[in-house]
């Protein structure tokens, strides 16, 4: 029977809530497999880290992880700790860059109409929202970050690194993810402006045709940002650079219902992180009312991704408990929720004590149940 070594990171803010959230799904989950098993081991890295010893991502913690079968990362960072430049730590793109995890999946789905702001979206009246944006993680404008660079000059500049290896093998996936779906991948870039973004486009072109039944179309990302809200149901899958990736993947999630909604998996050759898109939200973190699905699901793709018939029969138990449980609008109350007023923060804490965990299950040894242990939805 394999038993999977899981690294699990809960990290900073929000991160250690939505990570034990999706630990109780996990657990129940595996409860029902035959066949497999999770080890966690729990690793401390993040701005509590880095406040506890010196260093948000010991080199300690990174060996463990490599030992790992894979990873669950809550969210790192706090806006209130950062190095003497001005930058936050970031030990979540660190461990990108020291993985080599490219591949940058992040799925976004509509569950219900009501989690949109955009109208006529979801349900079955409704056009769908179900693309998928696939970022590369390694390269791109956040290449050279780490960078030293002389102190007290009058300019700085980031640079965008495209290499021929990083552009084609993140296509790659892009091609290969649109073959499982609707065989469409659209490339988002700025070929318009930049040189490295037209050598993007380049080298995705050369790929195309490596995948011959996958249709394909370029779009500038400042029109991306405004056809993802104009027209997202005509989406499959998006293959972009690091940066937008980033800042499409917010935008994109602001239609689904937030950025509680919006999962993802970091993908390179030998190993992978999963965790939510967002960050650590400081300002809701300790209160309970995070929403823990963008966790869960990512929990999903983590089972998904490990291979074994039996945790890919557990990715789909989860992935169709979180579309059960969201059909239920009396569910919506505690996913939109952005707290805007003293008054709706202490109205909405009333209501949405706990996060959104596994507190029954159904009788049906196949499927589980989620429900928030909040008298609201218990009804
Ligand atoms: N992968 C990561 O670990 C990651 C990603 C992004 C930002 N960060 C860090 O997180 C900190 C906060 O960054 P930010 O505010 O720009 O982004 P954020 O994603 O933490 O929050 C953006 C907005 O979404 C809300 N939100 C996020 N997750 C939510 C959830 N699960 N349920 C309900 N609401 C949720 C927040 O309250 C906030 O209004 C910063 O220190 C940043 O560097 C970390």
């Amino acid at each position: 029977m394999p038993a999977y070594h899981i690294a699990v990171l809960p990290g900073d803010g929000i991160g250690p809530e939505v990570t034990a959230a999706a630990l109780q799904v996990l657990d129940a989950t595996v409860a029902r497999l035959d066949d497999v098993q999770l080890r966690y081991e729990e690793l401390s890295v993040g701005a509590g880290e880095y406040l506890k010893s010196g260093n948000p991502l010991p080199e300690s913690a990174v060996e463990r992880m490599r030992a790992a079968d894979a990873i669950l990362l809550g969210a790192m960072g706090l806006p209130s700790v950062r190095w003497p430049n001005g930058v936050e730590m970031t030990p979540q793109i660190d461990i990108r860059e020291k993985l080599d995890l490219f591949n940058g999946v992040r799925p976004i789905k509509l569950y219900h109409p009501a989690h949109s702001p955009l109208k006529g979206f979801g349900g079955a009246e409704g056009k769908p929202i179900d693309f998928v944006i696939i970022r590369e993680n390694c390269e791109g404008l956040f290449s050279e970050r780490l960078t030293p660079r002389p102190e007290g000059r009058d300019f700085e500049t980031d640079t965008m690194k495209i290499t021929r290896h990083g552009a084609e093998r993140v296509c790659r996936e892009a091609f290969k993810l649109a073959a499982t779906r609707r065989g469409h991948v659209t490339l988002v870039d700025k070929a318009n402006v930049l040189p490295s973004m037209a050598f993007f486009r380049k080298v995705f072109d050369a790929v195309a045709p490596e995948f011959p039944a996958i249709t394909t179309d370029h779009v500038y990302v400042d029109a991306m940002a405004l056809f993802l809200v104009q027209r997202p149901e005509t989406y499959d899958v998006m293959v972009t650079e690091n940066m937008f990736g980033d800042i499409l993947s917010d935008l994109a999630a602001g239609i689904v219902g937030g950025m509680g909604m919006a999962p993802s998996a970091d993908i390179g050759p030998a190993h992978a992180v999963f965790q939510p898109s967002h960050g650590t939200a400081p300002t809701i973190a300790g209160q309970g009312i995070a929403n823990p699905i963008a966790t869960i699901l990512s929990a999903a793709l983590m089972l998904d991704w490990l291979g074994h018939p039996e945790s890919q029969r557990g990715a789909r138990m989860i992935e169709a408990a979180v579309a059960a449980t969201l059909a239920f609008s009396a569910y919506m109350r505690g996913l939109l929720a952005e707290p805007r007023s003293h008054h709706h923060r202490r109205s909405h804490h009333r209501r949405h004590r706990r996060p959104l965990t596994v507190s029954r299950f159904s009788p049906c040894a196949s499927s589980i149940s989620l429900c928030p242990s909040d008298p609201v939805c218990a009804a």
